[in-house]
């Protein structure tokens, strides 16, 4: 399968599905506090989703192959879980670090994007992974334009994290999205900037670094979902959902709450 190139119609139909993603990570953040559980953190997204925005849950019940449903509407990862982490009836307590990766479904198109939450005040390490981390979604989506190559996404992002000491994670990776979760291209978080296809105009991929304070190496739970660094250190991700115009890069999940592209990082649009 080749990766789809979307209309102007198509990017403007999926618009509302990536935006409502945003919202719900607006939604949730005051809620990210010491004791409560990620499953209630679910819970309170999944009615949102639902009840008030009118969409659909994509990670609920979702089973691509080899995998079994996925059981909630949200993943949730903490501190050494890298994602895809399941939420269940355990407190969130001070000093945690917390991805909450929100995918919605809305006119049958979908919208994906996640951000890693401090739960009250952390580590100067702790701090310093959320930073970088969401400093390389930047640096990846500062790349995107037509003519350039999609490994130089992963070539930037895996320059800043590396000079600042961390390292990358493998195995997962950004993805094209549309009327499907996952579509063609992978899209690697390291690499070099001359490999991989050539970037076109309505193409629309998600970034979505994750980024370990140490080893890069990760191991799956027996859950057969959540996924956690094999040496255990913090593990931090961020995501949006962009699609390449005629001269740069639209970035779709942004919303009110959402964290700005950081100074220094020049964006194209
Ligand atoms: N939202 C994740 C991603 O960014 C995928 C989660 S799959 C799930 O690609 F089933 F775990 F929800
Ligand atoms: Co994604
Ligand atoms: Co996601």
């Amino acid at each position: 399968m080749a990766i789809s190139i979307k209309s102007p119609e198509d990017v403007a139909e999926m618009r509302p599905a990536c935006r409502l993603a945003g919202e719900v990570l607006d939604y949730i953040e005051p809620f990210v506090t010491p004791g409560v559980t990620t499953a209630e953190l679910d819970r309170l997204c999944h009615n949102f989703m639902v009840d008030v925005q009118g969409c659909i849950p994509a990670p609920l019940n979702y089973a691509p192959p080899g995998y079994k449903p996925y059981p909630k509407s949200i993943c949730a990862s903490v501190n050494h879980q890298v994602c895809h982490g399941i939420p269940n009836d355990r407190a969130l307590k001070k000093g945690d670090i917390v991805n909450l990766d929100i995918t919605t479904i809305k006119q049958g198109w979908h919208g994906d994007t996640s951000r890693t939450f401090v739960v009250g005040d952390a580590s100067i390490l702790a701090k310093r992974l959320v930073a970088i981390t969401h400093e390389c979604l930047w640096v990846g989506i500062a790349q995107v334009k037509p003519g350039v190559r999609l490994g130089s996404i992963g070539a930037a992002i895996q320059k800043h994290a590396e000079s600042a000491g961390f390292s990358v994670v493998r195995e997962f990776c950004g993805h094209g999205i549309g009327r499907n979760f996952h579509e063609e291209p992978q899209v690697l978080h390291y690499g070099k900037a001359a490999e991989g296809p050539i970037l076109e105009t309505g193409m629309v991929f998600t970034i979505e670094p994750m980024i370990n304070a140490g080893k890069a190496a990760i191991s799956e739970l027996p859950d057969g979902w959540t996924i956690v660094t094999k040496d255990r250190s913090l593990s931090a991700q961020w995501e949006h959902t962009v699609t390449v115009t005629q001269t740069g890069v639209a970035v779709l999940t942004l919303s009110a709450g959402a964290p700005s592209c950081p100074q220094g990082i020049t964006i194209t649009p």
